[in-house]
């Protein structure tokens, strides 16, 4: 199908954008045992409104504790990592204001110390960034190792290599890293493995150390570019972000900015899997169509129609998918966090697919969540063989991680009968509202959290 470019004002007008205040939610981690119920079966239809990256925005709230002044940084999605990050900054001291739910004051002059003891930040993988954006400003930073989605072992031997060759001394005591420098000085990098999270922290260290740093084989996300972009805002001297060779120039000091953060490709390549998976038609607003292209391509082949608009996309499926074969790649190539809603998706296509995941070892472990539904996925090492079938049916399943819950969902859109999905915590580390937001698109979707709520949904869908 071929892939069209619309104006924008071809398009209904923008959704009306919700500016709730809620309640700091990460004091109940955990506490509340919820799950997904969903009936499947229904194509959805309508248009759907992406919120902000979740992983620029991480590194980013990282980022405006570099300076005294105060930042103001709007589009942050109201998701529990974020939370978990907001409040670890408030626990070193960081001023924290809540505008609305999506926008964010932040002061770090009142910063107390660099020792980041919070314990949700041990559960979320970006912790990291304060490591780089306290060694920075501080020279000094300690922070849990971090923990995140269990999709293989996420060694940070670069970033540390990237601060050690700034100066830094960096050590692991009692579950923390540990990084100090008397002195940060530029230097030039390679990263022996194309790294989102240590070309982040190399280049936030980097923008404080003394002199000139290059960082090679540098990774080329477009949350490296929100950063950097981020950063310079602040008045950080970085070039060449979004290409393979980072050039930093270290400065004195930075100040005060207001930011918006970029819409989160992840979010919307989910809901671009969904609409395919149920023979949809779904517009998605406050894209930007660029970062979509692998996930785009790849919807052309499954045999959907993708319309781009300038910062929006139409997706639409006629019935059943195609089958394709995806290798998962950094950037510009298809994201391994898109890789699980792709699996779902051609799980459900015509004849043998092939998936093989190149970022991360475990990352197929809800094959066999999956399997419960009617899937036939055979794995071998980081290779999955698809073998589509006609149809899922509803099972109860369990989100082993993320970008993998999410799939299951889009899989029990797609299933006959009833789905529910257990874990959903995994689900909104990552995702605001995601079963308002397919409810708006006419999913049958509703959060529960005991028997007599999945009893009282069941006689409501019938
Ligand atoms: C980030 C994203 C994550 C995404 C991933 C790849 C955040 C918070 N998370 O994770 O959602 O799946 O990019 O796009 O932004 N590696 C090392 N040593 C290192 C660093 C990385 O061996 O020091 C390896 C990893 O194990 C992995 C590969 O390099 O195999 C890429 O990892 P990386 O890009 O660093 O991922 P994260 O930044 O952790």
């Amino acid at each position: 199908m071929e892939k069209q470019r619309i104006k924008s004002a071809d398009l209904a007008q923008p959704l009306h954008r919700r500016f709730l205040q809620e309640p700091n939610r990460t004091k109940n981690w955990g506490a509340i045992v919820e799950q997904y119920i969903i009936k499947g079966g229904i194509p959805l239809e309508g248009e759907v409104e992406i919120g902000g990256a979740k992983n620029a925005a991480l590194a980013i709230l990282a980022a405006a504790n570099m300076t005294d002044e105060t930042v103001y940084i709007e589009n942050i999605p109201d998701v529990r990592d974020i939370n978990a990050m907001l409040e670890a900054m408030e626990g070193i001291g960081t001023k924290v204001e809540r505008v609305d739910r999506h926008t964010v004051k932040v002061n770090g002059a009142g910063l107390e110390n660099c020792i980041v003891e919070s314990e949700s930040m041990k559960r979320i993988r970006a912790s990291y960034y304060l490591l780089g954006a306290l060694l920075g400003k501080y020279k000094k930073a300690q922070v849990p190792l971090p923990g995140g989605c269990n999709i293989g072992s996420r060694p940070i031997d670069q970033h540390l290599k990237g601060f050690k060759a700034m100066g830094a001394v960096t050590r692991i005591e009692h579950g923390f890293i540990i990084a100090e420098a008397e002195e940060l000085h530029g230097a030039h990098i390679f990263l022996d493995m194309v790294s989102v999270g240590a070309t982040i922290n190399i280049m936030m260290a980097a923008s404080m150390a003394d002199g000139n740093t290059i960082i090679e084989n540098a990774a080329k996300e477009p949350h490296v570019v929100d950063v950097a972009n981020f950063l310079n805002s602040m008045g950080a001297s970085i070039k060449g972000a979004g290409t393979d060779v980072i050039r930093i120039k270290g400065v004195k000091s930075l100040h005060r900015t207001e930011y918006s953060i970029i819409p989160d490709q992840i979010e919307a390549g989910t809901f671009m899997f969904a609409a395919a998976v149920t023979g949809g038609n779904v517009v998605l607003r406050n894209v930007i169509p660029k970062h979509l292209e692998a996930t785009s391509a790849k919807l052309l082949e499954l045999g959907c129609e993708v319309h781009e608009y300038d910062d929006a996309v139409r997706v639409i499926s006629h019935g059943r998918l195609q089958n394709t074969h995806v290798k998962t790649m950094p950037y510009p190539g298809f994201p391994t966090d898109m890789q699980p809603q792709i699996a779902v998706s051609l799980a459900l296509a015509e004849g043998t697919s092939i998936v093989t995941e190149s970022i991360f070892e475990n990352r197929f472990r809800y094959v066999d969540e999956l399997a419960r539904m009617g899937a036939s996925v055979k794995v071998e090492g980081n290779v999955a063989v698809i073998s589509g079938v006609e149809k899922f049916t509803g099972a109860r399943v369990s989100a082993p991680d993320l970008r993998a819950g999410a799939a299951l969902v889009i899989a029990g859109l797609a299933a006959e009968g009833i789905t529910i999905v257990d874990d959903i915590y995994y689900i909104e580390r990552g995702y605001e509202n995601l079963d308002q937001k397919l409810r708006a698109l006419g999913a049958q979707i509703e959060k529960v959290a005991s028997e007599k709520e999945i009893q009282k949904f069941k006689l409501k869908v019938g």
